[in-house]
Order: structure tokens, then sequence, then C-alpha cells
């Protein structure tokens, strides 16, 4: 997160679990959420869901459908999930202009990793309090980050190596989303997480959406490469030019089966080969790129075996 962003963020003691108040919309999250290259019906697919969450659940009972403001992202890491739980949050603050939404980000290592027997406490102050206050002043979406450190899955938790602490800390956050999600509905919250199978089945069970982010297609791969060379043609002109040079195809197809996170770091690790090269990053090559794409996917083939 940028120091700008953070300058933003409400210059207040923020409650215990929670790490930053963003007030939206927030162009530099719109930033992240157009930087995320994915298939753009997953991308209306997730604003829709939104935007239902903030135009109709106050509207309609729990009984008819109940809704509990809950989208949750699941995918490999570096897919770009808390970009675009981020970037959402701005997306769905420009759909309704009259409001003042506001974006929080939870800390959930902060919780879990209060002392033993704090945990529980500490969720369902964060939910019960902070969380609920927060709704009480105007649209907000909350983020929960690696949701599977708050919601952990308690049948595959075992008694001996998890404080009975953490099995209550699931069970607060449940309590704590159905009478939230009773309250206020001028909520949402945005979880993601890289392991859903970490996740409780009664978690996933209150998301209004799942939605699985997927590794990058081929397509995909070249448009992240591109727009990593082209970014960076911003401060030295001969790497933006690379992207319309012959061998860039074979440098994006190299690409494939890579996360965007890898994707962006590979040209770091090219523009690393040598020292020359590092200290005049434009001398970097598409052989280099390519060189450093292979190495990048030999090296999760090897971390998979
Ligand atoms: N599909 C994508 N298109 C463009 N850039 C991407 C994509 N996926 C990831 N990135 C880049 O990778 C970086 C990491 O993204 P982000 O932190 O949002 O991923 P994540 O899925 O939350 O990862 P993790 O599961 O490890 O927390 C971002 O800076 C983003 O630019
Ligand atoms: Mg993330």
């Amino acid at each position: 997160m940028t120091a700008q962003l953070k300058a933003l963020s409400a210059e207040i003691e923020l409650p215990k679990g929670i790490q930053r108040v963003i007030p939206l919309p927030n162009d530099q999250l719109g930033v992240l959420w157009s930087s995320i290259v994915l298939d753009a019906a997953i991308k209306e697919k997730l604003l829709a869901q939104a935007a239902l969450n903030f135009a109709m659940r106050g509207k309609v009972s729990r009984t008819v459908i109940p809704l509990h403001g809950v989208i949750l992202l699941v995918g490999p890491p570096g897919t770009g999930k808390t970009s675009l739980a981020r970037g959402l949050a701005h997306r769905v603050a420009k759909a309704f202009p009259q409001e003042k939404f506001r974006l929080l980000e939870v800390e959930p290592h902060q919780l879990a990793s209060s002392s033993l027997g704090k945990s529980q406490r500490a969720v369902t102050e964060l939910f019960s309090q902070a969380i609920a206050e927060a709704a009480t002043s105007g649209p907000v979406v909350v983020l929960l980050d690696e949701v599977e450190t708050l919601a952990a899955d308690r049948t595959k938790l075992s008694m001996d190596a998890n404080p009975v602490d953490v099995h209550r800390a699931t069970d607060a956050v449940l309590v704590q989303l159905d009478q939230l999600a009773e309250k206020y509905p001028q909520l949402l919250f945005v979880a993601t997480s890289n392991f859903p199978r970490a996740v409780d089945d009664a978690f996933t069970s209150r998301c209004d959406l799942v939605l699985e982010i997927p590794l990058p297609s081929k397509e995909a791969c070249a448009e992240i490469l591109k727009d990593c060379l082209t970014g960076l043609g911003v401060t030295y002109a001969a790497i933006g030019k690379l992207a319309d040079k012959a061998g860039f195809a074979e440098c994006a197809a190299a690409c494939v089966g890579l996360d965007g996170r890898a994707i962006r770091k590979l040209v770091a690790s090219a523009i690393a080969t040598d020292i020359d090269t590092a200290l005049h990053p434009e001398k970097v090559t598409l052989a280099q790129i390519l060189a450093a794409a292979k190495a990048a996917k030999a090296a999760r083939a090897a971390a998979e075996r």
C-alpha cells in the first residue's frame, strides 16, 4: 500500500483488528481494479453482487432471501484477490455517488494472535463494536483478507494443536456475521483466501457469492507482461518498446501457469540477471525475460513436487 493511501486513512486511533479506514471512492483503488487483468465477466459478476448488496439487501426480508453481505474470493496466491477486493470497494462506491462509502481493512493476524483466551473476545469486539459502529454511519465495505485465519475450519482443527480459543473465534465470527447481517444492510464483507478448504463450511455457506479467481489465461499473461513492460517504459523507454518486438509472444507463452504477481516479478528478476543490467535496466532483453520466465516456472514445478 502506498504512503499516500496510508495518509488517506483516518488519522484516529483505530480499534484493535482494524488496520486502516479509507474514504471512498478512491482513485488509487480504482487503478488497482483496472490493473488486474481478468475475464470481464468475472469482474462484472463481482461488481454486480456488491451493487445488489447495497441496492436490495435492505429492502427484502431475510426470510425471503437470507443474504449475509459476504463475498468470498478464492484462488491461488498472487492472482489479484486482495487487489480486486480493494478495487471493488471503490467501484461499488462509484455506483452510489450520493452515498459516503468507506473501506475498513481488518488485520486478522492481530486478532488471531491475541494471547490465549483472548481471540474470541477480540473478534466479538471487532465485529459487534468497531464494525457495527462504522456501519451505523454509512455504507461500509470490510476487507477480511486471509479469512482462514479468522474463520478456520473447526472440523480440521485438532484440539491438541489448536487451543479451544481458535474454535471459539470461528464460532464468534459466525455469530457476529448473523447479527450484523440482520442489523446492517449497508455492510459488505469481502473476504479472500488461498486455502478455501481451511475456511469453515459454515462461513462459506453464509457467503452470498464465492468466486474463484483463476490463474491468468494465455491472453491475460500477455497482457500482464505487456502492462508491466509498458509501466517500466515510463522510466526506461527502451523497456516499453520490448512489448512490440518479435520474441514477446514467446515470453508471454512461457508465462502461462504463473500467477500475475510472479509474471510481474520475473521482469525484475530478468533485470537482475547481472550487475550491468541491474545498474542499467534499459538494457534488459527479451531473451533475459524468457529465461526468467522459464526459471520461475521451473522453480514452481520443483516446489509442487
Ligand atoms: N490477473 C492479474 N493481472 C494483473 N496483475 C496481477 C494479476 N494478479 C496479480 N497481479 C499482480 O500481483 C500482485 C499481487 O496481487 P494481490 O496481492 O492482489 O494477489 P492475491 O491474490 O491477494 O495474493 P495472495 O493470495 O498471496 O494474498 C499485484 O500487485 C498485482 O499487480
Ligand atoms: Mg491477498
